[in-house]
């Protein structure tokens, strides 16, 4: 008889891609990549400083292009072999959908995309090309990075809410939980699942009304060892 697979929610932050060699926001000082985040990163800056933002983003496309997907990004490819898998990510890069996954929202946007700045259906894939300050949209506007800078919404949260709803297990990877709406997503998973959250530092606010499954461990090697706990005892 046909066997239904189990659904696998996976949350990522910026841990699972860090051994890949992109930075984490907040584990060196509240600077990232020796800038500031107020300064390449919110919807206020970018109304005065368009063009060190753009310079900002070229660099972190480009960076991201350079590095490969780690053994927990590939981890998490095979988890499809055995269970429906879901990603929902923080992260802006795109080594997930690189090392494989098929099923990848990203919640803060993407890298390699550019939109308009008047149209946000106005979306363009650019991989891992520069865009500079006069490259405009077919409506005659400066074309911006598609990521989601502070003071903006997250047009994704109704749609990962629905996908973490669906979890019979929940994985949380590399992720301080420190950032809304994205953090609050945990509370949209269904009770009975269990939940596994691998992080070598445990993230500080996670007040959580169930039992986690702490593997205080790097990505790359706390995931593989979950992935094959999760389809030794879970299949
Ligand atoms: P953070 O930098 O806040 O947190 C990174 C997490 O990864 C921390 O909990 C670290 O302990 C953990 N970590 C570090 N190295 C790791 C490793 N090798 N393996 C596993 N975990 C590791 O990053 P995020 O939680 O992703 O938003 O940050 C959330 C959002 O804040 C980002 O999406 C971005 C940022 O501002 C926007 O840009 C809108």
């Amino acid at each position: 008889m046909a066997h239904k697979k189990k659904t696998i929610v996976v949350l990522t932050g910026a841990g699972v891609s860090a051994e890949s060699g992109i930075k984490t926001f907040r584990d060196s000082d509240g600077l990232w990549e020796g800038f500031n985040v107020d300064e390449v990163a919110t919807a206020d800056a970018w109304r005065w400083n368009k063009e060190k933002m753009l310079e900002f983003y070229n660099q972190r496309r480009a960076q991201a292009a350079s590095v490969e997907p780690n053994a927990a990004h590939l981890a998490l490819r095979e988890l499809e072999e055995h269970f429906n898998v879901h990603i929902v990510t923080q992260n802006v890069d795109s080594l997930h959908e690189r090392a494989g996954s098929s099923q990848v929202l990203h919640l803060h946007g993407k890298l390699s995309e550019v939109k308009s700045s008047v149209d946000d259906s106005l979306i363009f894939d650019v991989g891992d090309k520069p865009v500079h300050l006069g490259d405009k949209c077919p409506k005659g506007s400066q074309l911006r990075p598609n990521v989601v800078w502070f003071g903006e919404q997250v047009p994704e949260i109704p749609n990962a809410q629905r996908i973490m709803a669906k979890a019979d297990i929940c994985l949380i990877v590399g992720t301080s939980l420190v950032v809304y709406p994205a953090a609050a997503l945990v509370y949209d998973v269904p009770v009975q699942a269990p939940v596994f959250v691998v992080d070598p530092s445990k993230p500080a606010e996670f007040i959580f009304d169930r039992e986690i499954t702490f593997i205080e461990k790097r990505a790359s090697e706390g995931v593989p060892e979950l992935v094959s706990h999760l389809i030794q005892n879970y299949v």
